[in-house]
């Protein structure tokens, strides 16, 4: 196949680029590097089958014949979407539209990467894709919930109304190697932290829960869906939930970091637990995830000691 990923020079897009070209298909990835970086596609440079479009998807595009588009640009931390956050809810909004209009104009398939934080601050736990979800359509992080849910519906108007052949993955936090130091999420917050030797920084009292799929696991599943006939939104990331606090531990174990924890204040509507209820994703494409806390933190560690040393190297 053709295969189109837009945001491919992004953590999860370059590790897609990567499985999709070992399973034979070739693969043209758009990305305008908002979040994302040359460096994590630098080794597919003399692969003939991979081809790097620097483009806003937010403009009108057209790469030519394509059979699957896989679209994934949008920044997608915390740190990235409230810096970016009117590019934020173009990629959401008009960046979804061109993508999917590609899609209508070759016939081609079509995936959304959607996000857990379609169900906000959840009250439903672990959160099935039943559930609508608790979103504050206007607080700081609406910017990237509200850009996530209206690409839900548009994906699933150009569904309905225009015969596009789509799927959506609502991914859960994913972490591994080539996730950005600084991005503000859990895990490379305490990996940065742990192996600079600083305090890792709790906020609030550290009970509140996440879950943490590892990056092959979570694209498995989202190859999984991806050939099935699965059109609404399908969970996929880890089911096993830690606390904060549990999970900082793994860390200074996994790192065997010797740092103290720092207690802060939460920020403004943080969600209180985050798990995703993945009986779906096994009953219909037979994936669930293999690789546990501790034993993806250790595949890791060599990555995020090198971005750390790379880190310190440049500031001094
Ligand atoms: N990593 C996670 O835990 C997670 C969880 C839920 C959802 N997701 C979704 O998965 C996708 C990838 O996330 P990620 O963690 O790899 O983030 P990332 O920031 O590493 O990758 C996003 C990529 O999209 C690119 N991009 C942003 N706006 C663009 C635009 N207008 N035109 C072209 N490219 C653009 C960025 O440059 C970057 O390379 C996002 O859609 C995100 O919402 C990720």
């Amino acid at each position: 196949m053709h295969v189109l990923v837009t945001g491919g020079a992004g953590f999860l897009g370059s590790h897609l680029c990567d499985a999709l070209l070992a399973e034979g298909h070739s693969v043209v990835c758009a990305d305008n590097l908002l979040t994302g970086s040359r460096d994590n596609i630098g080794h597919l440079a003399h692969e003939p089958r991979f081809e790097f479009r620097e483009q806003d998807v937010c403009r009108p595009f057209d790469f030519g014949k394509t059979d699957y588009v896989f679209h994934l640009a949008s920044p997608a931390s915390p740190e990235d979407y409230l810096e970016h956050a009117i590019a934020t809810l173009q990629a959401g909004s008009l960046g979804t539209m061109h993508c999917l209009e590609l899609a209508k104009k070759y016939r081609a398939k079509f995936l959304l990467a959607s996000t857990s934080e379609c169900y906000g601050d959840p009250l439903e736990h672990p959160q099935k894709e039943s559930y609508w979800g608790h979103v504050n359509p206007v607080g700081p992080r609406s910017v990237y919930d509200e850009a996530k849910r209206f690409a839900e519906a548009l994906t699933m108007a150009y569904r309905r109304y225009e015969q596009v052949d789509t799927r959506i993955v609502r991914i859960f936090n994913t972490y591994g190697p080539r996730l950005q130091l600084n991005d503000g999420r859990v895990i490379s917050n305490f990996m940065k932290q742990a192996l600079g030797g600083e305090d890792l920084t709790v906020y609030g009292d550290g009970s509140q829960t996440r879950s943490f799929c590892y990056v092959s696991d979570e694209i498995a599943g989202i190859l999984a869906l991806a050939t099935s006939d699965e059109p609404e939104p399908t969970n996929i990331g880890n089911p096993d939930e830690f606390t904060i606090l549990e999970c900082a531990r793994v860390v200074l174990e996994v790192t065997g970091s010797h740092s103290n924890i720092r207690y802060e204040p939460l920020p403004k509507d943080d969600p209180k637990q985050r798990c995703p209820d993945i009986s779906k994703a096994k009953r219909l494409l037979g994936w669930e995830p293999k690789i546990d806390l501790r034993a993806g933190l250790g595949m890791s560690l060599d990555y995020f000691r090198a971005a750390v040393q790379s880190g310190q190297a440049s500031a001094s």
